[in-house]
């Protein structure tokens, strides 16, 4: 009897923000992986994400995971189908939970999503908010990833690129946009300071919280009775697994396992903002490509 173990993929440091929220709701043991080696994903095509993405699947599979949770916006937006396709195991993605808690919350049906370049190119939140019956405008916010790295999370520069990032995105929005989308791993640390701007009538919707609700749930209510809240798992997939919750045992300590593809120092050091405590276990691995 042991705790699920979920694996957690990310482009680098930003997927933090989603096991933070995870670990918080969630006992397991958590094997994040960090591709700081070839960050940023934001700027990268399709092809490319893809083949990363699939290349960390692998590695994280190897680490006899239940669950892959894909952290990164940018890699579910460009590459969800293909690692799913890839994976042996359930597969959750950032786009689904976070469109379904803004249509969730949204009144008027209209959403502004704020994301990387490449997230914004593939419309991917577009058209699953679309499902929900909500409209979206997307505004890309390149500049937002290296300030948040940069750590100038409260900082009067950060204040003033927010301002023309919101201000341009509530001037092509439709009017009656109430949910603002943070669609990027990077964006609830700066969620505050995001609140301060944004009108007061809009939500906000941090893609990391809606991940890991639904990975709490997958987890506790068991998948195979709620196929649908599983972004993508495969049908057959899901039946022949045993409910993860099944084998929990709460007497069990979690681990966090954490490994990346660069300097194992900077991601400690950028790791420690992230989560909020220090990180141990901190492996590099190198999978070529
Ligand atoms: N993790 C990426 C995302 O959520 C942001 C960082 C990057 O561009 O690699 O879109």
């Amino acid at each position: 009897m042991t705790l699920p173990r979920i694996g957690v993929f990310d482009s680098g440091v930003g997927g933090l923000t989603v096991l933070k929220a995870m670990a918080e709701q969630l006992p397991a043991h958590y094997f994040y992986f960090g591709d700081t080696a070839r960050l940023p994903y934001g700027t990268k095509s399709a092809e490319t994400v893809a083949r990363y993405a699939i290349g960390a699947t692998g590695f994280l599979e190897a680490q006899n995971i239940d669950l892959l949770v894909i952290a990164c916006n940018t890699a579910t937006a460009l590459a969800f189908p293909r690692i799913q396709q890839a994976a042996h195991v359930p597969v959750v993605g950032v786009v689904e939970p976070g469109a379904a808690m803004a249509a969730e919350l949204s009144k008027s049906g209209a959403a502004i999503v704020i994301a990387t370049e490449a997230t914004v190119s593939s419309h991917a939140y577009r058209d699953a908010l679309q499902r929900h019956g909500v409209a979206a405008h997307e505004k890309a916010c390149p500049l937002f990833v290296p300030l948040v790295e940069e750590g100038w999370i409260e900082h009067p520069v950060t204040e003033q690129v927010a301002r023309i990032y919101l201000g341009e995105a509530l001037q092509q929005a439709p009017e009656r946009a109430d949910v603002l989308v943070l669609a990027c791993t990077h964006y609830p640390l700066i969620a505050p300071l995001l609140r301060r701007i944004a009108p007061v009538h809009m939500q906000i919707v941090d893609s990391a919280e809606s991940t890991a609700r639904v990975v709490k749930m997958i987890i506790e209510e068991d998948v195979i009775c709620h196929p649908e809240r599983n972004e993508g798992a495969s049908a057959t997939e899901r039946s022949r697994r045993t409910p993860i919750a099944a084998t929990m045992s709460p007497a069990e300590h979690r681990t966090f396992r954490f490994y990346v593809t660069d300097s194992t120092d900077k991601f400690k050091r950028l790791a420690t903002r992230f989560l909020g405590r220090q990180v141990d276990h901190v492996e590099h691995v190198d999978l070529g490509g």
